[in-house]
């Protein structure tokens, strides 16, 4: 019978028989698919395997910290943090065509992580260990949607999996393979994983670079940040986590309105409130949010997010808005 106990043993029997004393990589994304993937792998092979975190500085307020520091503490894992800000945010200067961002983080991403796994691969020279595996968080649902991949090198890259290297030299290890969303939660939980990493929303691999509609800089990252984690934090305390999929929360940069703040008159950005129900994200509807949670959600960022001086509400359901503004 299904139970998490039965395929966290059946699973770390699998990986033991196919990685042998190799060693393999796993690329961290934050999300909770990637998270569970490394901790049955880790679980597994243990120090035969380094996770690789790329951090591109899209990520929500506190994210990155999650991953290198509880993360790394409730598995035990072998992690390589890569300081990537600097590097995303030059490629993405000028650049406020949402396909043309995807585009470039996308490729950043791709280039970033390769280079960490090629200094890994170099780092373990000589050791008579070769770096023969690349983990995936690959789920059921990825597998039936891309068409059937068989876990070898040629799978197609499915834009949830968050940008892998086409030119795959590496054999894939997939222990999600056969699993649905919710199971995956279950067993990250029953694996140790922190809470706020297993029961984490959906959340997309370009980040808050496509919630900044606009050019991306840091001064707006930054900005977006706070107002984003005001909305989650009001969320949670009213316990609304499980109610919605999820909440973008959008800065339009190239949008300013007038204000009253204080003794004075401001002119500033608005941020968008965009909380939807869904069931698989193919379509969704607006969620009908307590008007005392969205006022004080409203009162916070204006309160505390220098140069927001508006805040509002999409009440669009998909079709024909998209989740995501960009
Ligand atoms: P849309 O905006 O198309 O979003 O209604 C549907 C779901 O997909 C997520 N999303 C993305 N995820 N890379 C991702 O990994 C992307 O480029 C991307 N764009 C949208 C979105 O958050 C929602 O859950």
């Amino acid at each position: 019978s299904w139970t998490t106990g039965n395929v966290i043993e059946e699973q770390v029997a699998a990986i033991r028989a196919q990685v042998g004393n190799k060693r393999a990589v796993c690329g961290l994304s934050g999300g909770v698919d990637s998270a569970v993937a490394a901790a049955l792998v880790q679980k597994a092979i243990g120090s035969q395997l380094t996770c690789v975190y790329v951090d591109h500085g899209l990520m929500r307020k506190g994210e990155t910290e999650q991953v290198e520091k509880d993360f790394v503490a409730s598995t035990g894992v072998n992690l390589k943090v890569v300081d990537a800000q600097e590097r995303f945010l030059t490629a993405l200067a000028g650049v406020s065509d949402p396909e043309t961002k995807r585009k470039i983080i996308g490729r950043e991403f791709i280039r970033v992580f390769e280079q960490a796994q090629a200094e890994i691969v170099a780092e373990s020279a000589g050791t008579g260990e070769d770096v023969a595996f690349l983990v995936q968080g690959t789920l059921y649902p990825d597998i039936v949607e891309s068409g059937g991949g068989t876990g070898t090198a040629n799978i197609k890259s499915h834009h949830n999996v968050g940008g892998l290297p086409e030119d795959l030299e590496f054999e894939l290890v997939e222990p999600l393979r056969q699993l649905f969303k919710d199971e995956v939660r279950m067993v990250g939980q029953e694996l140790g994983l922190p809470e706020e990493i297993v029961q984490r929303q959906p959340f997309p691999g370009p980040g808050l670079g496509i919630r900044i509609v606009g050019e991306v800089t840091k001064e707006r990252l930054d900005l977006l940040r706070e107002a984003d984690a005001i909305a989650r934090e009001e969320l949670t305390a009213a316990g609304l986590d499980r109610e919605i999929w999820q909440c973008p929360v959008v800065l339009l940069a190239d949008v300013r309105s007038v204000g009253v703040q204080g003794d004075g008159r401001t002119y500033g950005h608005p941020i968008v409130l965009r909380p939807v129900s869904s069931e698989d994200a193919m379509t969704a509807d607006w969620s009908r949010l307590p008007y005392d949670v969205l006022a004080k959600i409203s009162t916070r960022i204006t309160n505390e997010v220098a140069d927001v001086n508006r805040v509002v509400l999409d009440v669009t359901s998909k079709p024909p808005g998209t989740i995501e503004w960009e």
